[in-house]
């Protein structure tokens, strides 16, 4: 019997694969078409301290193997999650991680704080969103900062354990996890989205009405196995691998590149139904290698 558990951060997950952030809402629209107690966890969607409209649209593009989002953090704020998404979210049985984007390092502190109480299994720090003028990427770019915003998320979050998302639009990924990393962070998660543009030729205009956006989907996958594998050997945090996974081959090469557990994005707007067939493939390869435990593909690449 394959046992299919891993441990991320101290927190249990009863099997790798967990839902993206930003992809999957609070979990409503996903409930309607399977019990959401089959995911390993639920990254909620990104949260800020007070509610956000988000950027005009149109702000989601398709693209060859992927889309382009603007989004710019929609969200009902993190005062309303706490009341109304995380009470709906703990009917199931999985691990709930809440997102945070802040616009200072006192505002990602303040955002620890209210969902440490509340009682979050984990809390992903998001200092990569390409799509917000303050903070966002900003922090995500440069070592200094991201330490300040990991120290102040840490001093914040009690016991419950930080993971600092990063962004893959830097020229060496491991700097800004290795400064993560001395400031106290109990995992990484990688890549967000990688900055990108489309042009309508006929209009002359891009497609997205902030311009750029965010790429992601299976175009990107090639890039976070390689960022995986260059932050698993850089660093020793448990890394939470994401871009492009569509199938279970692509969960066993970002674990083979170090990941402890991936996350499932922007296949599930295509087929809902895409982190239980990730789940499953991922233990079909397992069990056709003769693993008797998932986990035993992490670090499991043989490089030449
Ligand atoms: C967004 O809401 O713009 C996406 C969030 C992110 O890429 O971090």
């Amino acid at each position: 019997m394959l046992d299919m558990t891993v441990k991320l951060a101290g927190v249990a997950l009863k099997d790798p694969v967990v839902v993206a952030s930003g992809t999957f809402g609070f979990g409503r629209e996903y409930s309607q078409f399977y019990d959401l107690g089959e995911l390993g966890g639920i990254c909620a969607k990104g949260l800020t301290l007070h509610p956000r409209n988000g950027n005009p649209a149109p702000r989601i593009a398709e693209t060859p193997m992927g889309i382009l989002n603007s989004v710019g953090l929609e969200n009902p704020g993190v005062d309303a999650f706490i009341a109304e998404e995380l009470p709906f979210l703990r009917q199931f049985d999985t691990k709930v991680i809440a997102n945070i984007s802040g616009n200072t390092p006192e505002e990602y502190g303040i955002m620890c704080e209210k969902l440490s109480a509340a009682g979050v299994d984990m809390i992903e720090v998001n200092i990569s969103c390409p799509n917000v003028k303050a903070g966002g990427m900003a922090y995500g770019t440069r070592p200094d900062l991201a330490a300040e915003v990991t120290e102040t998320a840490k001093k914040n979050a009690g016991n419950v354990p930080v993971m600092v998302k990063l962004s893959p639009n830097v020229t060496d990924i491991t700097e800004i996890a290795k400064a993560a990393e001395g400031a106290g962070a109990d995992a990484l998660s990688l890549i967000n989205t990688i900055r990108g543009m489309r042009i309508d030729v006929d209009t002359r205009r891009p497609v997205l009405k902030m311009n750029t956006g965010g790429l992601s989907g299976p175009a990107v996958l090639p890039v976070a196995v390689r960022m995986v594998w260059e932050v698993s050997q850089a660093v020793s945090l448990p890394i939470l691998g994401m871009g492009g996974v569509a199938k279970g081959e692509d969960a066993a090469q970002l674990m083979l590149a170090g990941a402890t557990a991936v996350a499932v994005g922007t296949a599930m707007f295509a087929d809902p139904y895409a982190p239980l067939k990730v789940r499953d493939g991922l233990a079909d390869i397992a069990e056709r290698q003769g693993l008797s435990a998932v986990s035993e593909l992490t670090g499991g690449a043989k490089p030449w």
